[in-house]
């Protein structure tokens, strides 16, 4: 499957990615993802997490997207995640690993594709993610494409010695204009 976009296409999460994933698990987006932690990830260990991400996909609990620009760059991964069928619920991820495409807006040309897939194909009917305070190319993102922020926990995690909030961020389906409507709002266009 291929979500088109106007500055990204969301593909299969296959080999060509897997095969950079590590660099990019340790590297400087693993740090804004993962509300602050520096970690440092064995080939192994990066791994062991693509085939549990590949067996929760085979039971349908998760979605994972490539994320490559037009010209077919490999620059990113997108998550669907934690699905609760029954509740049609579910927790989005989102991962350029190459920070010189951070705040070009491939992140929320991917967006727009995830939340019309997430609610159009899934079926869900509420999204939610978590970031920290400090993120602020999130923060912008969420109030940009409509998520409603739901909850703070303040002081609830560290980056870099400092203490930061945390931010939960929900989008009900009611509430989703539409991938079109929102390229439309936002006045996305392709690069030329
Ligand atoms: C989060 C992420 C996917 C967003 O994608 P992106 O392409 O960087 O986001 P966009 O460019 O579409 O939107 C970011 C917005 O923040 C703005 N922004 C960028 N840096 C900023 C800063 N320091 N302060 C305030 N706003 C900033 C951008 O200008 C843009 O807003 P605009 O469209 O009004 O100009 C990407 O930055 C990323 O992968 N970061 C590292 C990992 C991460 O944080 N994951 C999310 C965990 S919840």
């Amino acid at each position: 499957m291929k979500l088109e976009g106007l500055l990204v296409d969301l593909v299969p999460l296959g080999e060509r990615f897997g095969a950079l994933e590590h660099r990019w698990e340790n590297g400087e987006a693993a740090f804004w993802g993962d509300v602050g932690d520096r970690q440092l990830l064995s080939q192994a260990t990066v791994k062991r997490r693509q085939e549990e991400r590949a067996a929760r996909e085979g039971q349908h609990l998760q979605s994972a997207f490539g994320i490559q620009t037009k010209d077919g760059a490999p620059i990113g991964a997108f998550f669907v995640g934690d699905i609760k069928p029954h509740l049609r619920l579910a927790i989005l991820g989102a991962q350029i690993g190459e920070p010189e495409y951070w705040g070009g807006g491939y992140g929320t040309d991917a967006l727009l594709l995830v939340v019309d897939y997430a609610f159009d194909w899934l079926d869900l009917h509420r999204l939610w993610l978590v970031t920290m305070s400090l993120n602020a190319r999130v923060m912008r993102q969420m109030q940009k494409v409509g998520f409603a922020l739901e909850a703070r926990q303040r002081r609830a995690t560290l980056a870099d010695g400092q203490w930061h909030d945390l931010l939960f961020y929900g989008l009900l389906r009611e509430e989703w204009p539409g991938r079109e409507a929102m390229v439309e709002r936002l006045g996305l266009q392709a690069k030329g």
